[in-house]
């Protein structure tokens, strides 16, 4: 049977996520959001593609939970961009309130879902979404690292020339300007990037990837990035659907691994079948641990706010 996959939040995010699904025929879709119209438009406009894309799927908008039950996967994008006069704390208690009532939805209508967390602040609402779930920790996951690393290899294969491909590497951390690429662990083909980079060369690469979302909120002017976003949901996705094993970097529930206790931090898990199947911890040196601890506590500091 195909698989069922709502996505909470009909914004450029939430159906670009929809768009991608369908394209890759990955699951029935069913669109969700407070707004009426906007989901149902979008959802039928991508059901309509379905002749000339040639898939047979199910993708439709709706205002009410009832329809997204039994679903296998659902990803909360709903929430509140930050707004002029806003403050970093305004925005995350008014994005937790908003994840709040809709996770209460979800779980009472797919209580055997995975949940993906895309809404900002990233790490903090997917604190927010384990907490009100109840739900194990292999089932809540909060998507950053897949974003945040697919613009570092972006880079690096740009700045030398090579294909994306060639690329492996990982960012840890929380989803904000403290979070931590790794460059030690960043290859080429193999190849250790130190070999084939100058350090001020990668030092520029790691502080454009921290600065990665802002860039593209200063770029657009309105709202943020959703292309690259939408198809690391979707990476996850693939993984989770088709129990790849495949090792990304997630915001995952740490409890003790790298020293961290209760927090959902950005670290490499195995995503398969059943969400998280393994946290891989991995051994880091003096000065990438301190910097993770730094991340880390940036994300305790917005956790504690809202008293996640
Ligand atoms: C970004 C925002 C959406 O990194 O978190 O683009």
């Amino acid at each position: 049977m195909r698989k069922k996959v709502t996505v909470v939040g009909s914004g450029n995010v939430g159906a670009t996520v929809a768009h991608r699904l369908a394209d890759k025929q990955l699951a029935d879709v069913v669109l969700i959001d407070i707004l009426e119209g906007v989901p149902q438009g979008k959802g039928l406009d991508l059901f309509e593609s379905g002749p000339i894309e040639g898939y047979d799927l199910k993708i439709r908008g709706t205002n009410d939970y009832e329809d997204t039950g039994n679903s296998d996967l659902v990803v909360m994008t709903a929430g509140f961009p930050r707004k002029p006069g806003m403050s970093r704390d305004d925005l995350l208690k008014a994005n937790a309130e908003i994840v709040k009532g809709a996770v209460e939805q979800v779980v009472k209508y797919s209580p055997e879902c995975i949940l993906i967390v895309v809404t900002n602040p990233l790490d903090a609402m997917a604190q927010t979404a384990f907490r009100v779930s109840g739900f194990p920790r292999n089932r809540v996951i909060g998507m950053a690292g897949a974003l945040d690393t697919a613009r570092y290899r972006t880079f690096i294969a740009e700045a030398l020339s090579v294909s994306v491909q060639n690329i492996q590497g990982f960012v840890l951390g929380g989803h904000g300007d403290l979070m931590v690429p790794v460059p030690r662990y960043t290859t080429v083909a193999g190849i250790p990037v130190s070999e084939l980079m100058p350090k001020v060369q990668l030092d520029a690469i790691v502080q454009r990837t921290r600065n990665g979302g802002a860039e593209i909120v200063n770029l657009l002017k309105a709202g943020s990035a959703y292309y690259a976003p939408s198809a690391a949901v979707v990476e996850m996705i693939d993984a989770i659907f088709n129990d790849r094993k495949k090792i990304l970097p997630c915001s995952a529930y740490l409890q003790g691994e790298y020293g961290i206790q209760g927090l959902f931090v950005g670290v490499p898990v195995k995503l398969g079948a059943r969400g998280i199947e393994q946290i891989m911890e991995i051994r880091l040196t003096e000065e990438e641990r301190a910097e993770l601890e730094r991340s880390a506590s940036a994300v305790k500091e917005l956790v504690d706010v809202i008293k996640m």
